[in-house]
């Protein structure tokens, strides 16, 4: 099995790739994809060419955020599958050369839990420390100004023990009290149960926030409005984002590095500010990757993108490995948020994601260019964002199933199921790339029969990073960054991007076209970029 894997530290220029268990294959008719689901479809992965696979939450829960409440930690729920169904899809994986990450969920528990039911069982009980109880204010109501991840007071009244508990995210996912000892070795030990048994690291969900200020102070009022600044308003300086948590990501790389090779930690790092996402590497002795959420949440143009790129290069520790994403579960997907639906700026969004220098994390249909559904009201299962009236802030949009072929459901399940969640249009062919009417099916198994599609498209690039950069990011240099053009060089390649609508002369560098986003390659001696074109060369 190890042969076939990457060398260490493997997660350096990897690709990574995550797939939303309950989404993407079915295989027990119950309308809900599962592990051996996932198993089933690794030779699609083995072929686009992933080194590991990350998976939404795949312990005991009961749902109320699919997952990110956790009523048990060291093992699988049962709609997905068993422990015996990890080892197998971990043997399997590891064959087919990839490595499997699952998803840690340390912020809050369930209130399923039974640390939260002992605890919200009397108030000197075993586990009453473990969460965050306070009581009212002085005039009455809640402890203070936080808000939770729907709008509404983070404090809980519990009529049993009369006080409150904190809540981020739902009333059903109690937040952790980090300033307790005892919850750290719980943790310790979680790690260890999943890296005895071969998992290759975690994702760390909400990993900016486990530790709560211990004055419990209010939140200021925000005075950045956009999703990484604002939480309804106020800024998040006290109810998460507390320096703390550093120590328990020190802590967590040294145990992640009793293995080898060494697990990876890979966090949720919600911040916009490249000075603080930095700190999670720590002087290489906490996270190795953090999720860069500034660029998730860029404009798709060359300014934006490129602003980014560079901040983000001028704040990371020497060494540090950035992580370019643009699509995930809470975000929905680029195609749509990006691109809208428009094949040519799919395929320049994969170019860029492909060849900056880094870890890159594809969201499962990313490969395919899918996009969006809009799923009806009565239709949604997301309790997060139930009570939002825009239907575009649902998450469910970018959690339907996978389209694996124009067969019932997509080939997610069988005929006769209801699936969990509807499933995205796959007659017709999305829009087309210029030059190339008409654009991709909007099926893995259309676009596998079309060697100019945006899977095959995206399976070049990936084969292409990977002999070009042999897996570590290389260094990265802009060379423009225009209104509507961005040019930078990796290693060896030079990258010119149109981000406009418009065609676009360029000075062309010296060297060979690689790969181009169109069909079409620019026509040789002056380069005139199509719209929306990103070519590649081999420069010297
Ligand atoms: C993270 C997850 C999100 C979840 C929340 C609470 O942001 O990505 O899906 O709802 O944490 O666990
Ligand atoms: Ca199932």
């Amino acid at each position: 099995m190890a042969e076939n894997l990457a060398p260490e530290p493997w997660w350096q220029g990897a690709v990574l790739y995550q797939i939303y268990v309950r989404s993407w294959q079915d295989t027990n008719d119950d309308g809900y994809g599962d592990l051996r689901g996932v198993i089933s479809r690794l030779d699609h992965l083995r072929w686009l060419g992933v080194d590991a696979i990350w998976l939404s939450p795949t312990m005991p829960s009961p749902d109320a955020d699919w997952g990110y409440d956790v009523s048990d930690y060291t093992d699988v729920h049962l709609e997905l599958g068993t422990l015996d169904d990890v080892d197998e899809l971990i043997e399997a994986a590891g064959t087919a050369g990839m490595r499997v990450l699952l998803d840690l969920v340390p912020n809050h528990t369930s209130s399923a839990h039974p640390w939260f039911i002992d605890a919200a069982s009397a108030r000197d009980s075993a586990h009453r420390h473990y969460y965050v109880w306070a009581d009212p204010a002085p005039a009455g109501g809640p402890p203070n100004n936080w808000l939770d991840a729907t709008g509404r007071s983070a404090w809980q009244w519990d009529d049993r023990t009369g006080q409150y508990y904190l809540h981020n995210y739902l009333p059903e996912q109690p937040d952790l009290n980090w300033w307790v000892p005892a919850v750290h070795e719980e943790f310790r030990q979680i790690l260890e149960f999943w890296f005895d048994r071969g998992v290759a690291g975690f994702r760390i969900d909400v990993a900016h926030g486990l530790y709560k200020d211990s004055l419990l102070r209010d939140n200021p009022v925000a005075e950045d409005h956009g999703p990484l600044g604002s939480r309804f308003g106020f800024s998040a300086v006290y109810s998460a984002n507390r320096p703390e948590v550093h120590a328990v990501y020190r802590d967590w790389r040294q145990i992640a590095e009793r293995y080898a090779p060494p697990k990876m930690l890979l966090g949720e790092t919600w911040t916009g500010d490249f000075g603080k996402l930095a700190q999670f590497y720590g002087a290489n002795d906490e996270l190795q990757l953090a999720f860069n959420f500034p660029f998730v949440f860029a404009d798709f143009s060359a300014p934006a993108l490129s602003g980014v790129v560079a901040q983000t290069f001028a704040h990371l520790p020497a060494g540090a490995c950035p992580v370019w994403t643009a699509s995930n579960h809470d975000v929905g997907r680029f195609a749509t948020r990006w691109c809208g639906n428009d094949e040519r700026k799919i395929r320049l969004a994969l170019l860029v994601l492909a060849t900056l220098p880094g870890t890159t994390v594809l969201y499962y249909g990313d490969e395919i260019g899918m996009t969006d559904v809009d799923v009806p009201a009565g239709e949604r299962r997301d309790l997060m964002t139930a009570s939002r009236p825009d239907p575009a802030a649902s998450r469910d949009r970018g959690r339907t199933p996978m389209q694996w072929d124009t067969t019932a459901h997509a080939g997610f399940t069988s005929a006769q199921v209801q699936p969990w969640l509807p499933v995205g249009d796959t007659a017709g062919r999305n829009a087309s790339p210029e030059g190339r009417p008409p654009g991709s099916p909007r099926d893995v198994a259309g676009q596998m029969q079309d060697p100019d599609s945006t899977l095959w498209f995206c399976r070049r690039l990936i084969a292409l990073r990977r002999a070009e950069f042999g897996g570590r990011p290389a260094g990265y240099q802009q060379l423009a960054s225009a209104a509507d053009l961005w040019s930078y060089r990796v290693g060896e390649i030079t990258v010119l991007a149109n981000f406009s609508g418009q065609r676009r002369p360029a000075a062309p560098p010296a060297g060979q076209i690689l790969l181009s986003s169109s069909g079409k390659d620019p026509a040789g001696g002056e380069v005139v970029l199509e719209p929306w074109q990103g070519v590649l060369y081999r420069t010297s």
